[in-house]
C-alpha cells in the first residue's frame, strides 16, 4: 500500500504559526475583565454551548451588534457635508429638478450637476441656497448646456401629478403628461452615458392609446441605445427613513466599456422609525419651527387620535357629522384613513407634496400638531444644514414633498457610477423581462426582481 509521506514537523509548526498569524492579522483583541462569578457563569455557559469562553463571548457580542443596527450612521450622515465640486469626477444634468433631492444624493456620490433646471422659483431658492446655480424657468424655453467632455448621466423627476393614483390621471392629457417626451428630446440630444426617470407607481398602469406608457418610454430609450431596467422602489429598505413606493427608470448606454446596472439590494435597518427620525431635533434647527396651523376643528379631532392610530380610533359620536357621513358610506368613500398618526415606532408613510393633515399621515406622533418642514425633510432623509426657503409653509411642504429622498439617489447613483466604470452589478440575480411583467397582468411590488426592457435585442443586460 502506499504511503502517506508525513509533513516534516518543523514544516507542519511553520504552517500552523503562518495560519495563527494570519488569523491575528485579520482579529483584533479586545480585553475585559471579569469577576469570578461572571467567569464562572460564562464558563459554564461556554461548556454547554460547546464551545470556547472566546467563541461565546465573540458569538454574544455580534448578535447584540447586529439587533443593535441603530449603531448605524444616520441615514443623513453620508449627506454632511457637502461634497466639494471640484472631487466630483462625473458630469450631471438634472431636469425638473426641484429643491434638488436628487442632485444632492447624485453630487455625494460623485456626480457634479453641470445644469440644473425648474420651472418654480421657490424650488430653485432652495436649490440656490444649498446646491448653487440653477436654470430657473419652463423647460421648453431655456437652452440646453454645451456638453465639451460626454455627459455621464441625466436624471428626470418630470412631474407625477398626471399619473398618480391620488390625482385625477389625466395623463397625457395633461399638458404636464407630455414631459417625459421632452425629457427624452433632451436625452437624444444630449446622449448621456446613463439616464434616470422617476415617477410614480401610477406610471406602471398607465396605458397611451396603443400600449403602456413605461414600454413607450423603454422603447424609446431602448431605440436611442439604451439598455433599460425598471423598478418599483420602496424608499424604507434603501436607508430612508419613510416608506415611499416610486418607479425608477435606468438606461445604461450600451457600450462595451459599461457594466450591466442592477438596482441596489434591499437593506433592513431597525433604526428608521419616527422615534429614531424626529424626536431629538432642537428648537434652533433650521426650519423646525415652520408648520401650518391647523383650524381648531381639525385639532380638536387630530388630538383624539391616539399614537398609532386614525379616525377609525375616535368613538363614532365624536366624530364631526362630514365624518359620520363617509363612516356610515366607507364603500363609497373607498375606506379613507384620514387624521393618521404613525406611532413612534412606525416608518412613516410616504411625504407627498400635496401635505394635507385630514388624509395624510403627518400628524406628530406625541405632539397635538402636524410634522414641521423640519421634521419632513428629515423623514425625506435631507440633512440638517439643508435648509428650504419660499414664500411659505405649504410651498416648503410642497418641495419637499416632491423630491426624491436624497439619500435613494445617493445609493442609486453609487450603482450607476460603478456600472460606468464597468462592474457588473448584476451578479447571479435574476431579472424579469418586460414580457413576463406584462404576462403576470399583476402589479408589480416592491420585493419583485428589476424589469429588463430589450427590444432591440442588441443588450448587453440580459441576465
Ligand atoms: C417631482 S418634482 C421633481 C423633484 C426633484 N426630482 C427632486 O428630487 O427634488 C417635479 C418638478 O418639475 C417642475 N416642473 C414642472 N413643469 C415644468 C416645466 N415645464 N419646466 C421645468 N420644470 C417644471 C416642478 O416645478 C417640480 O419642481
Amino acid at each position: 500500500m502506499p504511503q502517506i509521506a508525513k509533513e516534516p514537523k518543523t514544516k507542519r509548526a511553520a504552517a500552523i504559526r503562518k495560519c495563527q498569524s494570519e488569523r491575528r492579522k485579520r482579529l483584533k483583541t479586545l480585553t475585559i475583565e471579569v469577576d469570578k462569578e461572571t467567569h464562572g457563569k460564562i464558563k459554564m455557559l461556554a461548556n454547554i454551548r460547546q464551545t470556547t469562553l472566546q467563541g461565546l463571548l465573540f458569538d454574544t457580542l455580534k448578535s447584540l451588534l447586529d439587533s443593535q443596527s441603530n449603531l448605524l450612521p444616520r441615514p443623513w450622515s453620508v449627506l454632511e457635508p457637502l461634497r466639494e465640486e471640484s472631487k466630483c469626477e462625473r458630469t450631471h444634468v438634472s431636469l425638473f429638478s426641484g429643491c434638488g433631492g436628487i442632485d444632492l444624493g447624485f453630487r455625494q456620490a460623485g456626480f457634479k450637476t453641470v445644469f440644473a433646471n425648474d420651472l418654480d422659483p421657490d424650488a430653485c431658492s432652495t436649490y440656490r441656497s444649498n446646491l448653487g446655480e440653477i436654470v430657473e424657468g419652463d423647460i421648453h424655453t431655456v437652452s440646453l448646456p454645451r456638453m465639451r467632455k460626454k455627459l455621464d448621466i441625466l436624471s428626470a423627476g418630470f412631474p407625477c401629478q398626471p399619473f398618480s393614483n391620488a390625482g385625477s390621471r389625466k395623463g397625457i392629457k395633461d399638458k404636464r403628461g407630455t414631459l417625459y417626451q421632452t425629457a427624452l428630446e433632451v436625452v437624444e440630444e444630449l446622449k448621456p452615458r446613463a439616464v434616470v426617470f422617476e415617477n410614480v407607481r401610477g406610471l406602471l398602469s398607465f396605458k397611451t392609446e396603443k400600449k403602456l406608457l413605461i414600454e413607450e418610454i423603454c422603447e424609446h430609450l431602448d431605440f436611442l441605445g439604451y439598455d433599460v431596467l425598471f423598478s418599483l422602489v420602496d424608499a424604507s429598505k434603501h436607508h430612508v427613513p419613510q416608506k415611499r413606493l416610486r418607479v425608477f427608470m435606468v438606461g445604461i448606454e450600451r457600450a462595451k466599456k459599461n457594466g450591466r446596472f442592477s438596482f441596489p439590494a434591499p437593506v433592513e435597518r431597525n433604526d428608521l422609525t419616527l422615534k429614531h427620525t424626529i424626536l431629538d431635533i432642537c428648537q434652533n434647527t433650521q426650519n423646525q419651527q415652520e408648520l401650518i396651523q391647523l383650524n381648531p376643528q381639525a385639532i380638536h379631532i387630530g388630538s383624539m387620535v391616539p399614537e398609532g392610530g386614525s379616525w377609525k380610533s375616535i368613538p363614532y359620536e365624536k366624530l364631526p357629522e362630514r365624518l359620520k357621513k363617509i363612516a356610515d358610506n366607507m364603500e363609497k368613500y373607498r375606506w379613507p384613513n384620514f387624521y393618521r398618526r404613525f406611532h413612534r415606532n412606525e416608518v412613516a408613510g410616504t411625504i407627498t407634496a400635496a401635505f394635507k393633515p385630514e388624509n395624510a399621515g403627518v400628524w406628530h406622533p406625541l405632539e397635538q400638531r402636524v410634522f414641521s418642514v423640519r421634521e419632513i425633510a428629515r423623514i425625506q432623509s435631507f440633512p440638517d444644514w439643508f435648509r428650504f426657503e419660499g414664500r411659505n409653509i405649504k410651498s416648503k411642504y410642497q418641495q419637499i414633498g416632491n423630491a426624491v429622498p436624497p439619500r435613494l439617489a445617493y445609493e442609486l447613483a453609487a450603482q450607476i457610477d460603478k456600472t460606468l466604470n464597468g462592474e457588473d452589478l448584476r451578479g447571479e440575480s435574476g431579472l424579469l423581462t418586460f414580457e413576463q411583467f406584462v404576462k403576470t397582468g399583476k402589479p408589480l411590488r416592491a420585493c419583485d426582481r428589476d424589469v429588463v426592457f430589450s427590444k432591440s435585442g442588441a443588450s448587453n443586460n440580459e441576465g
